[in-house]
């Protein structure tokens, strides 16, 4: 008779075990912090415009555009044009600068700070790599004054 024996099993397993219930396969959370260095660091005007435009496609491959208007009147969610460096309240009374930081917070965790006046319906995209929330940052940087600064942010 076959003695069963106990032997751990192989190493494709134990990954795939690992990939299934830990996401330990997955590169942890991108943070605003590094959304704000990729956006920071100077790139030639050929490679700036590659990230607008790619954040544009993200911007609407992420449906982004199902909740929010870029221009024109909101609907159940804020416009996102002339929104960078204005002051927003948001539901805990606390105002904040929406700078870079910000945006990418609000991207990233977007139910830490809620808007006043509207509530936590945003989707969650903690998913996003650094690079995609600095391309869509970039896309909606071209929506607020001064359009289509490349200049780095200087609160
Ligand atoms: C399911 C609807 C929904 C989707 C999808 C969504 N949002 Fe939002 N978003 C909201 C709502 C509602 C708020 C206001 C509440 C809050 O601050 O979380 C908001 C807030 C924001 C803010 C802060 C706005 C401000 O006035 O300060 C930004 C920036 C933003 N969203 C960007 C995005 C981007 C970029 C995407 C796509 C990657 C996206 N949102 C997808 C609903 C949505």
């Amino acid at each position: 008779m076959a003695r069963v024996r106990c032997l751990p099993p192989p190493l494709p397993l134990l990954l795939l075990f690992c990939g299934l219930f830990t996401g330990c396969d997955r590169p942890p959370p991108a943070t605003p912090a590094q959304v704000v260095a990729l956006l920071e660091t100077a790139l030639p005007e050929a490679a700036l415009t590659a990230r607008v435009q790619r954040g544009e496609a993200l911007y609407y491959a992420n449906s982004c555009a199902n909740c929010h208007v870029l221009k024109g009147a909101s609907r159940g969610a804020p416009r996102l044009a002339r929104l960078y460096h204005s002051p927003a309240v948001l539901v805990s009374g606390q105002t904040v600068v929406r700078d870079r930081a910000y945006l990418a917070r609000s991207i990233l965790a977007s139910r830490d700070e809620v808007v006043a006046g509207y509530t936590q319906a945003m989707s969650v995209y903690r998913h996003l790599p650094a690079g995609d929330v600095a391309a869509l940052i970039a896309f909606l940087e071209t929506y607020s004054p001064p359009p289509r600064t490349t200049a780095p942010y200087a609160p």
